[in-house]
């Protein structure tokens, strides 16, 4: 889905502040990153570039739960990365048949995983572990959970072809792709019927909808469980330099606007410069976690 509002929308930080009860998260088990699967998805030409970025920075801390959704073999990656680089096998091309054939894979492999949560990112999303974890500490991973941005203001409407005369049409809100959404584990089961081993790409052409959007139409439009809007969760799509400061730090996900719209960054201290550092992801992730080798030591007066 590539809709998207111009600036962010309807905050619904006292939503999620419900869900932040000190006293209802003890009550829960305690998560763990090792709990999480973290689903990146990215394709052959940015493997180089975009996804050595992620490698550098937070995927460092979270070499155990990340998984790269690719296109290509690539021995690079596979020694980089080993079993978690997974070839779908899936087409290159950008189209909606192919970004829901790699959306398919990803969902096959985390409930093969037994692991508690369903995380996606694309390969532009810098994900902030600690406050992932946080956030989904609210939860447990048996209730029906789906959180993320939602792209629109307003529910989509799509014809379901499921008669072939797109006669029925749905109107479901869907977490945005391109900000990273998760999924609990109890939910993504019931998913199964219209997910699991390939059924995921019918799906999406029964509505004819990209990947993101068929996931939203699985949850929210045929099981009936409402999407949890975050304010957390970033992409490029969005205008990202009215995230400063602090305020940079406190967020789940953060993206960068590509090629065509470079300035579009968050704005964060001079940890490294613009030219170092185009993404401010480096800088990010030494204020992060400034024992990192290459960060350079921040003096402290
Ligand atoms: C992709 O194809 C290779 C070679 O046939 C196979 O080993 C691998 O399991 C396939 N990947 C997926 C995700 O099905």
């Amino acid at each position: 889905c590539c809709w998207e509002l111009p600036s962010p929308i309807n905050r619904l930080d006292n939503l999620m502040k419900d869900h932040e009860e000190p006293a209802l998260a003890s009550a829960k088990e305690k998560l763990q990153l090792k709990d999480i699967f973290i689903a990146v998805k990215t394709t052959r030409k940015y493997h180089r570039t975009r996804l050595n970025l992620l490698f550098q920075t937070w995927i460092s801390q979270a070499k155990g739960q990340t998984f790269i959704f690719t296109d290509w073999d690539d021995q690079e990656l596979r020694l980089r990365a080993g079993d978690h680089v997974i070839n779908t096998n899936c087409s290159a091309v950008h189209t909606r048949q192919a970004l829901c054939c790699k959306m398919s894979v990803e969902y096959d492999k985390f409930l093969e995983s037994g692991r508690k949560w369903f995380c996606h990112v694309d390969d532009d999303n810098y994900v902030n572990l600690h406050n992932l974890l946080h956030l989904l500490s609210a939860f447990s991973h048996s209730q029906d959970i789906y959180v993320g941005r939602p792209s629109l203001d307003h529910p989509i409407e799509a014809a379901d072809h499921v008669r072939n005369d797109g006669s029925t049409t749905a109107k479901f809100w869907f977490a945005t792709g391109g900000a990273g959404f998760c999924i609990s584990r109890g939910l993504a089961l019931k998913m199964s019927p219209w997910a699991s081993l390939g059924s995921f790409i019918s799906t999406a052409e029964r509505i004819r909808l990209p990947d993101d959007c068929t996931i939203g139409y699985i949850i929210e439009g045929l099981l009936e469980v409402k999407l949890l809007r975050s304010p957390l969760f970033h992409s490029h799509l969005e205008n990202l330099q009215q995230l400063r400061g602090e305020a940079v730090l406190k967020q789940v996900t953060l993206s960068y606007g590509g090629p065509e719209n470079r300035r579009n960054v968050v704005s964060v201290g001079e940890v490294f410069s613009i030219q170092q550092d185009p993404t401010r992801f480096k800088s990010v992730h030494c204020l992060l976690y400034p024992d990192t080798g290459w960060c350079p030591s921040l003096t402290v007066n």
